[in-house]
């Protein structure tokens, strides 16, 4: 058995708690991360692909965001396609000149884990947390196996970063949480391409056939979404049809026909919108994915995740510096007023854009839609909310 001691255990070593386990060290605050997986396969798993503009400056200011400013690439539009027409959202200018940055989740897990590993930091990869204990008390424990041993880790606080469904929310009563749930009758296909990017920005695109989202990772690499059914299997899509379908559903008269190559990486995710709340049970704390899902269409979910370790961070280190615990009294609530704005925000995106088997939904989004194209405060709030939403 191996038997640790640390100020603030993390759970998971996606973004969020990459993210902490690095502000809390500049800070001087120990810390142990926890990860399931392997150190191969976070930094392979594909997903997110936009950054926020304040979230990108704040990865930057905490020395996280070299590689991103370098080989992100900046938008400064992004694309609505409906009824055979594209429309330009000028995300720069009516956001005073914000931008989005295009980089891929596993490059920035990728920056985080070789800073921490850089400066002498460890990450205890192939460990997977099993219980939490003493929540309630001044000194909580981790308990779980790794590779070798079983391990138990005595800390003050515990990060409850482990993603949705984890074991972090499981462990706290179901009577202490309130759980707010929808789910939407459709799923992402996304694949990773090698191909170079018909279009230099975003296209989130509505057909009669289903939704489809062009998107990419540099000049010669694409990540393109289709709306599928729930019910659907990656069996179901052959490459020829996921070609054709995003063919049919992304071309217009006047835009160029996809550009097409071998398919890298391809999954199919399920539509959620979840939130858990409080964030705090006791000494663990609730962030990212663990206490909330959004469906992908608002690019929302990472930078939702990074948001909240902003708080956090400032939190703890109150905390343990002086014996403060307002920020930490304050985490929940503070954190809360802005992932429900994302859930709002999510919602609408993938709600205008998924069309619908109920004809007068149908009608709706598209009123949503010329709304969102033909009306400066309409474009104005969409251009907000996709640039920057987590540090309005
Ligand atoms: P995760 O990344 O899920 O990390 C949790 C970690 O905890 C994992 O590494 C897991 O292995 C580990 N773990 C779990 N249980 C245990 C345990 N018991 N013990 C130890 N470790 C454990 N978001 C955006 O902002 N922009 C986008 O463009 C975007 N696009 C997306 C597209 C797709 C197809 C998908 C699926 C998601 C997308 N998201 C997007 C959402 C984004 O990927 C997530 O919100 C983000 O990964 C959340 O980070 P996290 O650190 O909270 O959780
Ligand atoms: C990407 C993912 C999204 O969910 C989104 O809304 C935009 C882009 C991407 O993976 O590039």
């Amino acid at each position: 058995m191996k038997d640790l001691r640390t100020q603030v255990a993390i759970v998971g070593a996606g973004p969020a708690g990459l993210l902490l386990g690095h502000l809390l060290r500049r800070e001087g605050v120990d810390n142990v991360i926890v990860e399931r997986r392997s150190r191969e396969y976070v930094e392979q798993r594909v997903r997110a692909g936009v950054i926020e503009f304040g979230i990108a400056n704040f990865l930057e200011e905490v020395g996280a965001g070299e590689r991103l400013r370098r080989e992100g690439l900046t938008h400064h539009g992004v694309e609505l396609r409906f009824d055979h027409q594209t429309h330009r959202v000028a995300l720069s200018e009516l956001t005073e000149g914000k931008t989005i940055t295009v980089y891929g989740q596993q490059e920035l897990v990728k920056d985080l884990i070789a800073l921490r590993l850089g400066d002498g930091g460890e990450i205890i990869f192939d460990a997977e947390v099993s219980e939490l204990d003493e929540l309630l008390g001044p000194r909580p424990v981790v308990r779980g196996r790794g590779l070798e041993d079983e391990f138990r880790i005595e800390c003050d606080f515990v990060a409850g970063c482990d993603g949705s469904f984890g074991v972090a929310t499981r462990s706290v009563p179901a009577t202490a949480l309130q759980r707010h749930e929808r789910t939407y009758p459709f799923s992402w296909l996304g694949i990773l391409a090698q191909a170079a990017p018909t279009t230099e920005e975003l296209i989130y695109a509505r057909h009669d056939r289903g939704f489809a989202l062009y998107s990419m990772r540099s000049p010669t690499v694409s990540r393109l979404y289709l709306g599928v059914a729930p019910s659907d299997t990656l069996e179901m899509w052959s490459d020829e049809r996921i070609w054709e379908e995003l063919n049919v559903r992304l071309t217009t008269e006047e835009s160029p026909k996809v550009n097409e190559g071998p398919i890298m990486e391809r999954s199919i995710t399920a539509m959620r919108s979840v939130v858990v709340e409080p964030m705090r049970y006791g000494r663990l704390f609730l962030a990212g994915d663990a206490s909330h899902i959004v469906p992908p269409t608002g690019a929302k979910g990472m930078n939702l995740a990074l948001g909240d370790i902003r708080v956090l961070a400032d939190a703890v280190v109150a905390q343990l510096r002086s014996g403060d615990e307002r920020l930490l009294d304050d985490y929940s609530a503070t954190c809360l007023e802005r992932v429900w704005r994302a859930e709002e925000f999510s919602n609408y995106m993938t709600q205008m854009l998924h069309p619908s088997e109920d004809d007068f939904e149908n009608g709706v989004q598209r009123a949503r839609l010329r709304q969102a194209v033909t009306t400066r405060e309409a474009a104005t709030v969409l251009a907000r909310n996709y640039c920057d939403l987590n540090s309005i």
